[in-house]
């Protein structure tokens, strides 16, 4: 997601926001700017110089280089666009009708259309399409001369995630933070005072941090940083010493980017449902906006994509043949664009690809819509080809994905699908309020199923080491657990170079079984489900070819005792919910695996992030 920094103290700003804004460029972004608060000259009254890129930071220095804004206090920002496209007039800094008040943000304001149509019938007006100018003319409109309160009073009305920097030009010694479902930072330095949205953008400066909590609020003045709530009841918070280099910080303290990109999953899924389902299961997608009439005409699904995101689609195609009873099918983008096109104007062609710039399932997106089906891409970059190229978006908001191999973004499509599968069920009245609301139960509770699990990492570290002599593993699952079967052999070949690879439980006996011997472990996905006997039943044929087996269970069941090689529990819950959480137990497994062979983690030889040739 963005990057932000704030700066307060007796240096001049500018040359610190922009080396702040420098270190976060490894967070991926489309644009940035920076606002300071200039010292005045000549009794001149206080102005702001607000300075933007919509490219790179190194366009937004040779601005500010051109032209050096000279002041103390100052905000800047890296966009990785959310609402509104990757332009000049989108990127922050975003002021209020006065150009007084400074925001950045980080995070996705879910009530912003209703909280911009009040400002607007109150009289502002809103150059932008993002969502984050709404805070800036919330603080004014709440303003009565004290800007700490005026935020206070404002961030009480905003619903969402948030990670804010701002500042006042009536307040030339008030640098303001807040956070909420988003991470922030105060830096506390010699007579001078960082806030960031992570640690990484200050390290060279401070070692020494406060780290906001959900719901408050730092201000910071020349006198130092005080914290309090929106109530403005005020809180002691923890000072933390960070010993990282820049390196170790923008991997947050995790050893590597696909390590912190799988305990970033809580918070991608989250994101994947922030403002798009309601407590009744009603699902509505802001870039993906098609009335109910014209989603009732539509006769089959055609999911598309490549690899993970294949996987993905393989998962939607079991979801909507079951939850909305419409023919859906999952095809390899690459074999899909050669073969004829039996579908017309009554499909719906979703494309899943996260970097939304996959040669191969944009040439299908693009024969999908010859054909006048109706698209949609599912895609982790706002105004990508796929977005850009499709009648509509429905966008992960899992923040940036560094690590090549797909973790947390995989997750994400999985809940996109799932609330686009609701909401088709709901236009075509397949789906009852009941079920919609045992759904939206058990969406909700996901990201705190997926920190159970990240929680067990020493026993997926355990059976990794175990598993890791071997040259060979065969993973098999039915229903949703063949495709994470497939995902979870994809994982692990792709960052460990060991052969995997995944089959349908009931493909076993059709040959692959004959591969099997000590020397040949299997991945077994026999959580709950309709068909876990017959998972239970291939388990016993394995075993008696004493192939050795890791099998997923859900927590209770004893069936695999004494059968299985090794058994890890999972909770009982909805199959849908448990296709993520055995995923991210396997993308533990895979990654632990790779890391004790001493592989390339990030970076795995042959691969590329986006696969931008056919
Ligand atoms: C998955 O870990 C791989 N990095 C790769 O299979 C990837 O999923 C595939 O190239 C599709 O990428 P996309 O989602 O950006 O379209």
């Amino acid at each position: 997601m963005c990057g932000i920094i704030g700066y307060l103290g007796d240096r001049e700003a500018t040359p610190i926001l922009m080396e702040s804004l420098k270190r976060l460029e490894y967070r991926g972004y489309d644009s940035a700017g920076v606002a300071v608060l200039e010292l005045p000259k000549n009794g001149d009254p206080t102005r702001t110089s607000v300075t933007k890129s919509e490219a790179k930071v190194d366009t937004l220095i040779e601005k500010l280089e051109s032209n050096m804004p000279s002041g103390r206090l100052g905000i800047g920002h890296t966009r990785w666009a959310t609402h509104g496209k990757p332009t000049y007039i989108n990127a922050h800094p975003h002021t209020d009708c006065h150009g007084k008040i400074f925001v950045v943000h980080n995070g996705i304001i879910e009530n912003f259309a209703e909280l911009k149509a009040e400002l607007e019938a109150a009289g502002h007006e809103f150059p932008s399409e993002t969502d984050t100018e709404v805070v800036p003319h919330l603080i004014e409109a709440n303003y009565k001369g004290d800007f700490l309160a005026a935020v206070r009073a404002a961030l009480k009305r905003i619903k969402g995630a948030y990670a804010l920097a701002m500042f006042s030009s009536d307040d030339p010694e008030l640098l303001v933070g807040a956070r909420l479902n988003a991470p922030l930072v105060v830096g506390l330095g010699e007579k001078e005072y960082y806030i960031a949205s992570d640690i990484t953008a200050i390290i060279p400066y401070t070692k020494r941090v406060l780290v906001l909590g959900e719901g408050e609020v730092a201000a910071v003045t020349p006198l130092g940083a005080e914290v309090s709530t929106l109530d403005g009841v005020t809180i002691k918070p923890k000072i933390v010493h960070v010993d990282w280099d820049v390196t170790q910080a923008q991997k947050g303290g995790f050893a590597h980017f696909m390590l912190k990109e799988i305990h970033e999953t809580p918070e991608a899924i989250a994101n994947a449902m922030r403002g798009r389902l309601s407590d009744e299961g009603l699902i509505s997608f802001r870039e993906f906006d098609v009335p109910n009439e014209q989603l009732r005409n539509l006769n089959e699904v055609v999911l598309l994509g490549m690899g993970t995101s294949l996987h993905a689609a393989m998962i939607g195609e079991y979801v909507l043949e079951d939850w909305v009873g419409l023919p859906a099918r999952a095809a390899d983008a690459s074999e899909f664009r050669y073969r004829r096109p039996t579908f017309g104007d009554k499909a719906l062609s979703v494309v899943i690809t996260q970097s939304g710039e996959t040669a191969d399932t944009l040439v299908a997106l693009h024969q999908a819509k010859a054909r006048g089906a109706l698209s949609v891409a599912v895609t982790n970059v706002i105004a990508s080809s796929a977005a850009r190229d499709s009648d509509g978006a429905i966008y992960l908001h899992a923040g940036p994905e560094i690590g090549v191999a797909s973790t947390k973004t995989f997750n994400s499509h999985l809940v996109s699908l799932y609330l686009l599968a609701m909401q088709l069920a709901s236009a075509n009245g397949r789906i009852s309020l009941e079920r919609r609301r045992e759904l939206v139960q058990a969406l909700r509770v996901l990201p705190e199923q997926v920190r159970a699990i990240l929680a067990r990492d020493k026993e997926i570290v355990k059976l990794a080491h175990k598993y890791s002599k071997y040259r060979n593993f065969m993973y098999a699952g039915r229903g949703l657990g063949y495709p994470v079967a497939l995902e979870g052999a994809l994982k692990l070949k792709e960052i460990s170079y060991v052969h995997a690879e995944g089959t349908s439980g009931g493909e076993l006996k059709h040959g692959p079984i004959a591969l099997l011997d000590d020397q040949f472990p299997v991945v077994a996905v026999c959580t709950a489900s309709s068909t876990k006997d017959k998972m239970v039943s291939n388990v016993h044929e394995i075993v008696a070819r004493n192939a050795p087996v890791l099998a997923l269970v859900s927590e209770g069941d004893r069936s695999l005792d004494g059968v299985a090689t090794d058994v890890f529990e999972m909770p009982a819950v909805e199959e849908a919910s448990l296709a993520i959480l055995n995923t991210v137990m396997l993308q533990l497994f895979a990654y632990h695996v790779a890391v004790k062979l001493g592989q390339d983690v990030d970076q795995p030889r042959n691969l590329a992030k986006s696969v931008t040739v056919e």
